[in-house]
């Protein structure tokens, strides 16, 4: 006789508490988000994201030492395959960046020569690996997607710088180097989010990080979970281009029952406090680019969704304004929210494989019950 669990589960496991974590924690009513207990807006103004890599991973902020010996592990490491580099070459062109992503974190496995130790300093030394080279993958299906050569990665460039450089050459200048490297902060770890849990349900099986992190991403890639930057943007871009009203276009979508995406969220009941500062941003790079049509678009939007929904942004709503001031294209917005998160989704696969148990939940079944084959009649 089967075992029935004893009710049915709330949909979408809202409210469930699955395992406890030191990692990150989330007050969604007051809209507050701390990394190992220190709050974004302190590690997003005061830290690089070098710094919290570290602190994700060991639960302190690095000394002096510690953070220039990550940060040249991290420089030397970021070099890829080049059986990666020809997958790169070979995906089509049409296909989405996220996919092509995914697979090549699932062939740098191929390449890993600990990718079958489960020894946490061998996990140790593949979160390094995984985290130096996403951005150098992501750059380069950017320039070949463009039609242009991959750019080596910058042997004396900080994440951020580097990761800029190796999209267009350009070593960028102060402000868009602290401001993306903010962003890299803010995009790093969320607590238990989709893609997080798929990454930790898929390691406790004791698969390997290759192939937890290449979950995470396929999680990730969704539009109701990182997938919505990208589709902020067209949004953003089919308001320019149709030329139409802001207000006008969302009542429009409204009506049609249609979500706007980078709004809502299934934890903050407020504003996400990443998406505070991520206008805050904004509006700094607005003024420095001397062009405020993001900016605006995006503050009319805010307050209609406020006014008609009670629907506050996400970190996924201002951040598509600031990528695009930045001269990055649309398709590797959801490709640079991984290349950050995967600092917090190794801190995870760490965590979770510090006394693993498999995490094996039960349906409540409601299907029919009793049923026989019965005659051929019935066949
Ligand atoms: N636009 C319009 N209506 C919305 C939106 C939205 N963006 N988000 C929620 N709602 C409405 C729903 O239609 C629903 O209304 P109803 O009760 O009248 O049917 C109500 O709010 C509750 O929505 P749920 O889908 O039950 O909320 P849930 O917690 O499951 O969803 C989610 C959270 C997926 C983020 C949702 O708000 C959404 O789809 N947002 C747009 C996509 C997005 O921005 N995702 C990124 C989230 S942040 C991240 O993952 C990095």
């Amino acid at each position: 006789m089967s075992q029935s669990p004893s009710n049915t589960a709330g949909k979408g496991l809202e409210g469930v508490v699955a395992l406890d974590s030191r990692i990150c924690d989330i007050d969604g009513t007051a809209g507050r988000l701390v990394y190992a207990g220190y709050p974004i807006d302190d590690l997003a103004r005061n830290s690089t994201y070098e710094d919290v890599v570290h602190l994700l991973w060991n639960g302190q902020l690095p000394s002096r030492i510690e953070r220039e010996d990550l940060a040249t592990q991290l420089r030397r490491t970021r070099t890829i395959p080049p059986s990666v580099v020809d997958l790169i070459d070979a995906a089509p062109s049409t296909a989405s960046p996220m996919a092509v992503l995914r697979t090549a974190v699932s062939a740098l496995g191929h390449e890993d020569g600990e990718v079958e130790d489960a020894s946490p300093e061998a996990n140790r030394r593949k979160a390094i690996r995984l985290t130096a080279r996403m951005p150098t993958i992501v750059a380069s299906i950017a320039r070949r997607q463009a039609g242009r050569s991959p750019i080596a990665p910058h042997p004396e460039l900080d994440m951020a710088s580097n990761f800029l450089y190796m999209l267009d050459g350009q070593v960028p200048g102060p402000k868009a180097h602290r401001i993306f490297d903010a962003c890299l902060i803010l995009h790093a770890e969320h607590g238990l989010n989709a893609s997080t849990f798929a990454g930790r349900v898929i390691a406790a099986t004791m698969a390997d990080m290759y192939g937890a992190i290449s979950g995470a991403i396929a999680a990730l890639k969704g539009p109701l979970h990182g997938g919505a930057n990208l589709k902020v943007k067209e949004m953003l871009d089919d308001i320019r281009s149709s030329g139409q009203d802001v207000e006008t276009y969302v009542l429009a979508r409204l009506a049609r029952k249609e979500r706007i995406m980078g709004f809502g969220h299934r934890v903050y009941k407020t504003i996400d406090p990443r998406a505070t500062f991520l206008r805050e941003m904004l509006a700094d790079l607005s003024d420095e680019r001397g062009d405020r049509s993001w900016l605006e678009m995006s503050v009319t939007l805010m307050n209609v969704l406020k006014r008609e929904k009670n629907l506050h942004p996400n970190v996924d709503f201002f951040s598509a304004s600031v990528y695009a001031l930045l001269g990055i294209p649309g398709g590797l917005f959801t490709p640079i929210f991984a290349m950050s998160r995967v600092a917090g989704w190794t801190a995870h696969l760490l965590e979770q494989w510090d006394g693993n148990r498999l995490i094996r939940p039960r349906a409540a079944y409601v299907g029919p019950a009793d049923r026989r084959i019965g005659s051929a009649t019935n066949r």
